[in-house]
Parts: structure tokens; sequence; C-alpha cells
């Protein structure tokens, strides 16, 4: 379980995020969903010990992320940021090893080469991974990302936005890794998304963010609903039944 208790972050006198208390169960996908500025990324990387609360406290699994050494939430812990996605002269398997670091310390075993391999695998990087970064289109440099951090091979995955430049082709498949990841691996994964019917889709709960505070909190069928999401977007949106469950509709 990630747990937080009056979590805030204060940027400036006008800028607060939180307080925030709010309890997200272990397993399965929380899609974190909710307007630019809303203040997602801040809480992801609050959880992740990226940036510090400046009140409150946050856990995940029982671990209290403020007196945990970094080298032991990286274990329990990985987080893919939203940006400063470092891309220097470096091979997709590189990158992708670079996940194991808080198990290996840079000397990879054959048991960390194997966790490598399977993530590759799993991203569909096969035949990629001696590429350089910067020779990737930006998709397949998004997959080489959240391929090093499911290979850190942590119990707790959270991702700020990891179908960024995806085409429609590899951000389905994205979602179908992570729900992939979530019941057969047994990860519990928190996902930043914008796309609501991948939330609506994909996701067992649904937490919406808005003005630095949590708004809603549930099930997709709690949350997916046009008031509800013409609350929290401040544009109309309509939520219609599809053939494969309800879809939201904003044009
Ligand atoms: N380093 C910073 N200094 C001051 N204000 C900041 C800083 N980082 C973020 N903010 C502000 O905090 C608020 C929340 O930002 P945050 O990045 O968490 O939003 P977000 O929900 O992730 O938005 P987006 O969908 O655009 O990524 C915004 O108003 C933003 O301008
Ligand atoms: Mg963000």
């Amino acid at each position: 379980m990630i747990s937080l208790t009056g979590v805030e972050k204060r940027y400036t006198t006008e800028v607060r995020i939180g307080p925030i208390d709010l309890d997200l169960p272990a397993g399965g996908i929380t899609a974190l969903i909710g307007p630019n500025g809303a203040g997602k990324s801040t809480l992801l990387t609050m959880i992740g010990r990226l940036l510090e609360a400046d009140a409150g406290s946050i856990s995940v699994a029982g671990h209290d992320v403020a007196a945990t050494k970094s080298r032991e939430l990286a274990k329990v812990v990985a987080i893919l940021r939203q940006e400063n996605h470092f891309v220097t002269r470096l091979t997709v398997r590189q990158l992708v090893g670079f996940g194991r670091y808080p198990h290996s310390r840079g000397r990879l075993t054959v048991q960390d080469e194997a966790i490598v391999d399977r993530s590759i695998d799993f991203l569909g990087l096969d035949g990629l991974e001696g590429r350089y970064l910067d020779e990737l289109s930006g998709g397949q440099r998004q997959r080489a990302y959240v391929a090093m951090v499911l290979a850190q091979d942590t119990d707790y995955v959270l991702l700020d936005e990891p179908l960024n430049n995806l085409d429609i082709q590899h951000a389905v498949q994205m979602m179908r890794h992570l729900h992939r990841a979530a019941t057969e691996l047994g990860r519990t994964i928190v996902v930043v998304l914008h796309d609501i019917n991948f939330a609506g889709h994909y996701a067992d709960r649904v937490c919406a963010m808005k003005d630095g505070q949590v708004v809603a909190f549930g099930t997709p069928d709690e949350i997916i609903r046009g008031d509800v999401l013409t609350d929290i977007f401040d544009t109309p949106v309509e939520v219609v039944d599809g053939p494969r469950g309800r879809l939201a509709v904003y044009y």
C-alpha cells in the first residue's frame, strides 16, 4: 500500500499542493488524472522520493519514504519522471541495465542480464537493444525508459505520462504491458494518464487531482462519468456506452 497523510508541497506562497490524505492499495493499476498543473507529477515525485514533501508523511509498503535510505527504497519503488530523461551516448541495453543499479551497483550478474533481457523483450525492444538512445524515435526512446524502470524489478512502479510520444499501437501495447505487469508480476502501478479512455479501460482505480488536491478517487465506473469529468477538466465531457465499456467523448 502507498499511504499519504497530510502531505504538502509548497512551491511558493501561491502554489501549494495538498494537504493530501490518500491510501492506494497494493496491486493493480491506479490511473492519476487531472488537468495540467493539478499536481500529479508533484505527488508522484514525492512518493518516489525525488522531491521532498514540506509536510506530512508518505509510506510505501510500510517504508517511511523520508526515513528510508535511497538505496533501500530503490528496491521497493521505481519511478519514470515526466521529463529530464537523460539522452547520452548509451545504448538501449546499457540504459535498461541502469535499472539494475540498486541491486548490482554496476556489475551485472547473469541474473541481472536475464532481467534486462526480459524487460527489453517485454517492451518489444528486441532488435533495438544495440542502438544508441539518440538514434531512436521519441516513442522508441520512451519505451526504453519504461524498460529501464521495469528492470528495477520493484513491487511499486510509478510512471509519469509513459504514453507520451507513443502512437496508438504502442500506447495500447504499453497499457497491455502495464496490465500484465500488474496481473502476472503482481506489481502495484501508479500511472499518470491524459487519455481518459485508457484510464477507464485499464485502471483498477482512478485518482483525479485538481488545483493541488485529490478531488475524486474510485473505480473507473465511479470516476469516468460525464458530470465528474466535466468538473475536473472544466470542459464538457460526455460519457457514452461503447462496444467495450464506457467511453469519454470530448472534442
Ligand atoms: N519547481 C517548481 N517551482 C514552482 N512551482 C512549481 C514547480 N514545479 C511545479 N510547480 C507548480 O506546481 C503545480 C503542479 O505542477 P505539477 O507538475 O505537479 O502538475 P501536473 O499535474 O503534473 O501537470 P502536467 O499535466 O502539466 O504535467 C503547477 O502549478 C506548477 O506550475
Ligand atoms: Mg506532470
